[in-house]
């Protein structure tokens, strides 16, 4: 198929001048404001999720479509026809997403996932699975083995603050499932045999000096993808087709991962793409866990969530009031106004601020306290429901059971 020929060989080094987009890398062409995600679309043969895609998605959920969608948010898909059509004529399908547990508090680019994931779940009611893959980050990171799990189970209760459905919903540990079920491994075992090294060399850019784990790891992102890596959930079923809502770094991956399915019998996984939540600093790059000045951490306190926007949301405001209110701010060059379309849901109000802002009428410091306002509170609110994740709910996610969903009933 031509959309796994489009599997460029991606070129690896941190300093090209290309714009360069994989699981481990992202940074913008040479002289280029931020991402060309039109480009991206064209480089890994993805689909744009187009007026009549939007169309359809109304209609079968019988609502307006979320406002990732609405704005472009989420912007790119494979099959997504597919998994609306099962739909339709009430096939099941599942949700797959993942977290790789690196640091102790997530931050808020670490959310559009899921809180899309959480839409999707409600507007389709189907199950989810989420892979923690504490074995990628021990791989990647300088993390003990034990380290990477503990942080699985505490990134777990950002994940359950969501809002997830208890009944529809398995979170997994790589670790934990890995000694829990043998149909994961032996899927993972498939799927190991379908790649050479050659072909992991030129989706991924693993390197001669990198550790064997890591060029083994791709088939254990591979195969919650398919059914019968959960026989607990899906029985021996092949026939559960997978959605998998993901930022497009992670699209190498189910490449790999479409490709390799009609070899061994299984549906190819459906996927639907974010664009990165930009840094504080600007657009150029997407928000980083290890540079505290460059995120809004889930833990960070009301006073701080003020201060780092007052002091490092990049603005697209003039240099001087005058200026300002001759010319106007640029809202595609403003992190404050990014930062809304992602998290005020009022269209109304969002388009009233981005023509006030954008006639000069507005100041890039209303801007900023529009936005501190609510963002203190999305994170208060997500702070008061992580309290309430005792470790018993943790537990209960966490433990491999069947899931009560309309298909199983
Ligand atoms: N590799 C991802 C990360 O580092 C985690 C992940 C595993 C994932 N499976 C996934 C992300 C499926 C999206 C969809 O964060």
């Amino acid at each position: 198929m031509a959309e796994e020929q489009a599997q460029t060989e991606v070129k690896q080094q941190e300093d090209s001048e290309e714009q360069v987009v994989t699981p481990w890398v992202a940074h913008a062409g040479e002289g280029q404001t931020g991402i060309d995600y039109e480009k991206l679309i064209r480089q890994f043969g993805s689909q744009r999720i187009d007026g009549d895609m939007m169309q359809r998605i109304e209609s079968v959920t019988g609502q307006k479509p979320h406002h990732f969608l609405r704005r472009g948010i989420f912007f790119s898909h494979r099959d997504l026809a597919g998994t609306l059509d099962a739909y339709s004529s009430n096939k099941p399908f599942y949700l797959y997403t993942g977290r790789g547990p690196s640091s102790e508090s997530m931050h808020l680019g670490h959310l559009i996932p899921f809180m899309f994931t959480k839409y999707l779940q409600d507007v389709f009611d189907v199950p989810l699975v989420v892979q923690m893959t504490d074995d990628e980050k021990f791989l990647w990171k300088d993390l003990t083995v034990e380290e990477a799990h503990r942080l699985a189970f505490e990134n777990a209760k950002d994940i359950i603050a969501c809002g997830f459905d208890i009944e529809k919903t398995f979170i997994f540990s790589d670790i934990d499932y890995l000694s829990t079920e043998p149909s994961f491994y032996k899927n993972i075992l498939r799927a190991q045999k379908c790649v050479t090294v050659n072909q992991a060399k030129g989706i991924f850019g693993f390197q001669d000096s990198d550790c064997i784990g890591k060029i083994s790891f791709p088939a254990v992102q591979a195969v919650p993808s398919f059914s019968t890596t959960f026989p607990k959930i899906f029985g021996e079923s092949k026939d559960v087709q997978c959605l998998i809502p993901c930022a497009i770094d992670q699209d190498p991956y189910f490449r790999m991962t479409r490709d390799i399915a009609p070899r061994l019998g299984f549906h190819k996984p459906a996927i639907i793409h974010s664009s990165f939540f930009p840094a504080l600093q600007g657009p150029q790059s997407k928000m980083s866990a290890s540079d505290p000045t460059s995120s809004i951490f889930l833990t960070d306190t009301m006073d701080q969530i003020k201060n780092k926007i007052n002091k490092y949301a990049f603005s697209g405001g003039r240099d001087t009031k005058e200026e300002h209110e001759e010319f106007g701010g640029n809202t595609e060059l403003d992190i404050s106004y990014q930062y809304l379309t992602f998290f005020l849901e009022d269209d109304e109000k969002l388009t009233h601020i981005k023509k006030e802002y954008e006639s000069g009428r507005m100041l890039t410091g209303e801007l900023k306290k529009e936005l501190i306002s609510v963002l203190q509170a999305l994170v208060s609110k997500h702070q008061e429901r992580r309290k309430k994740v005792t470790d018993d709910i943790v537990k209960t996610f966490m433990s491999y059971r069947p899931l009560t969903f309309r298909a199983a009933e």
